[in-house]
């Protein structure tokens, strides 16, 4: 199980969830009712599930393709810190990640 912080927008800690290694961190998220829409679940033709991941964390994650660099170009509040949360994969590597929903960020799909 690996351990993930998500953070709201103000960077106030709104919930801690323990998840299986192997999940994606989009899964993970809707689980936590976490207000990412992952409009194309995946196929990276969105990025509705756009994320802030702690600077340190950040280090820790392999590093993004050209094409999730493509789609993060059009996230809203996009930093250097941002990745798609539908293509991090959880690991043991990754205990504690912490991430943060960008203030814009919606979930119209679900609710
Ligand atoms: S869900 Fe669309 S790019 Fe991640």
């Amino acid at each position: 199980m690996t351990l993930v912080r998500f953070f709201k927008a103000d960077g106030t800690l709104d919930r801690e969830v323990e998840a299986k290694a192997g999940k994606r961190l989009l899964d993970v998220a809707w689980a936590a009712k976490q207000p990412l829409e992952g409009a194309c679940e995946g196929v990276m033709a969105c990025s509705t599930c756009h994320v802030i991941v702690d600077a340190d964390d950040f280090a820790r994650l392999p590093r993004a393709s050209e094409e999730e660099e493509d789609m993060l170009d059009l996230a809203a509040h996009a930093t250097r810190h941002s990745r798609l949360a539908c293509q991090i994969i959880l690991s043991n590597e990754l205990e504690s990640l912490a991430v943060r929903i960008p203030p814009t960020a919606r979930n119209w799909l679900r609710g």
